[in-house]
């Protein structure tokens, strides 16, 4: 099992990361479910900061889409690492629901941080509204 997380910063001109969210979340459910790829999309400002976990080659193939999507640039991989089991549980694409506040979904953040190592909590940290 192979865990990428890295962080980009959105291409879109009103520069708010959050507003591409909903259709690239929509279009992960899909592929993501064929690959075995789970993980979490979180934004902040103009910053995406993914988790993807899964198999080695899916996981190989979907970075390549990613570095070639023009909806982010400056794509920084932060951890690039094999691990046994999946640290963000089995959600094909953890993200904030239409209908949830940011506060709201910065809390189940939060709670969910407590499960996962130091290292991977600290950049979602750096990034969260304290
Ligand atoms: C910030 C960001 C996160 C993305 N996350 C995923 C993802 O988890 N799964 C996925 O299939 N596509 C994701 N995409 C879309 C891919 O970059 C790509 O457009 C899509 O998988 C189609 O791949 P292809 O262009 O190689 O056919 C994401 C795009 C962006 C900009």
């Amino acid at each position: 099992m192979r865990q990428i997380i890295y962080k980009s910063v959105t291409t879109n001109p009103r520069g708010h990361a959050e507003d591409d969210a909903v259709a690239i979340t929509r279009q992960a459910l899909l592929r993501n479910g064929l690959d075995g790829i789970t993980g979490l999309l979180y934004t902040q400002g103009t910053d995406f900061l993914q988790v993807i976990e899964g198999p080695d080659d899916s996981i190989a193939d979907l970075l390549a889409s990613l570095l070639r999507d023009p909806r982010h640039r400056d794509l920084r991989v932060l951890v690039d690492r094999e691990t046994e089991d999946r640290e963000f549980g089995d959600w094909m694409m953890l993200h904030r629901e239409r209908r949830e506040t940011v506060d709201a979904f910065d809390r189940r953040l939060h709670a969910l941080l407590l499960d996962v190592s130091h290292e991977t909590a600290s950049y979602f940290r750096a990034l969260m509204p304290a």
